[in-house]
């Protein structure tokens, strides 16, 4: 018969079995999170260093992009942050972790079920995102989804206030950057014409969760980097304060 024990029976039971009490520490997955300006090379060093560790990837990008796209769809006035706001707090999401061809493990979230992937990176949908993540009932609702990844293990996550805002109690803090013109160059490489200064602007000048470095981050420009040489830099921080016993 299966029998119900409180918390503090089971404690009691515990201590009657041994002669000295134990200290039981849960182990707490861990969180990098990277942050930084749009085009600094965010998603392929978060790939990278995710492989390197086989922790879960997390695009938080992705998931306020889903959004933007789903209000463009839906035909929601992004303008208006009351009805962008009714439409978050109605739309009907999961969350699901994959295994890519490539061996990365990433988190997506899926409106009605699907994914959409290329949908979410045209420049109009990059315009309209960058709108609707300053309104503070979407951070809010995007915050609270974005906590609940942990239950797929230890992540990197991607953003713009994760280290600040999202999981601020990590030790693992990392804000890339580079300079404008190289930032547009690559973004150009990749077929995608925007304003990239425009969206930064609007990125770090919102008054909810703006995009701004983390207390104890560690600030890497790539400009003259590739990215091996990035997230080496980043893996090799994390193995010293992992080494110094943080987190
Ligand atoms: O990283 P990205 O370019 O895919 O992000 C798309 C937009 O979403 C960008 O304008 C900033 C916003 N964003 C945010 O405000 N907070 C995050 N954690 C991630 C993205």
């Amino acid at each position: 018969m299966a029998s119900r024990q409180s918390a503090a029976e089971l404690i009691i039971l515990l201590r009657s079995a041994e002669t000295q009490p134990r200290k039981i520490k849960l182990k707490q997955p861990i969180v990098i999170a990277i942050d930084g300006t749009s085009a600094s090379g965010k998603s392929t060093n978060s790939k990278l260093v995710s492989k390197a560790l086989g922790f879960v990837y997390v695009d938080t990008g992705a998931m306020y992009r889903t959004l933007g796209w789903y209000c463009l769809q839906k035909h929601v006035d992004i303008h208006d942050d009351k009805a962008v706001a009714v439409a978050c707090r109605k739309w009907k999401t999961s969350l699901e972790c994959i295994e890519t061809k490539s061996h990365l493990r990433a988190v997506h979230l899926l409106v009605d079920g699907y994914y959409p992937d290329k949908e979410i990176r045209t420049a109009e949908v990059s315009a309209a995102t960058s709108l609707i993540a300053a309104i503070p009932k979407v951070r809010d609702w995007m915050k609270k989804k974005q906590r609940e990844c942990i239950q797929f293990g230890d992540l990197v996550m991607e953003g713009r206030d994760i280290g600040t805002n999202v999981f601020p109690e990590t030790d693992y803090k990392f804000y890339l950057d580079a300079h404008l013109d190289e930032r547009t160059k690559r973004r150009t490489a990749d077929g995608v014409n925007e304003n990239l200064a425009a969206r930064d602007q609007r990125d770090s000048q919102r008054a909810s969760a703006p995009l701004m470095i983390a207390l104890g981050a560690k600030v890497i420009n790539n400009s003259h980097m590739s990215s091996e040489q990035t997230s080496g830099l980043i893996l090799a921080e994390i193995q010293k304060r992992l080494a110094e016993g943080r987190g």
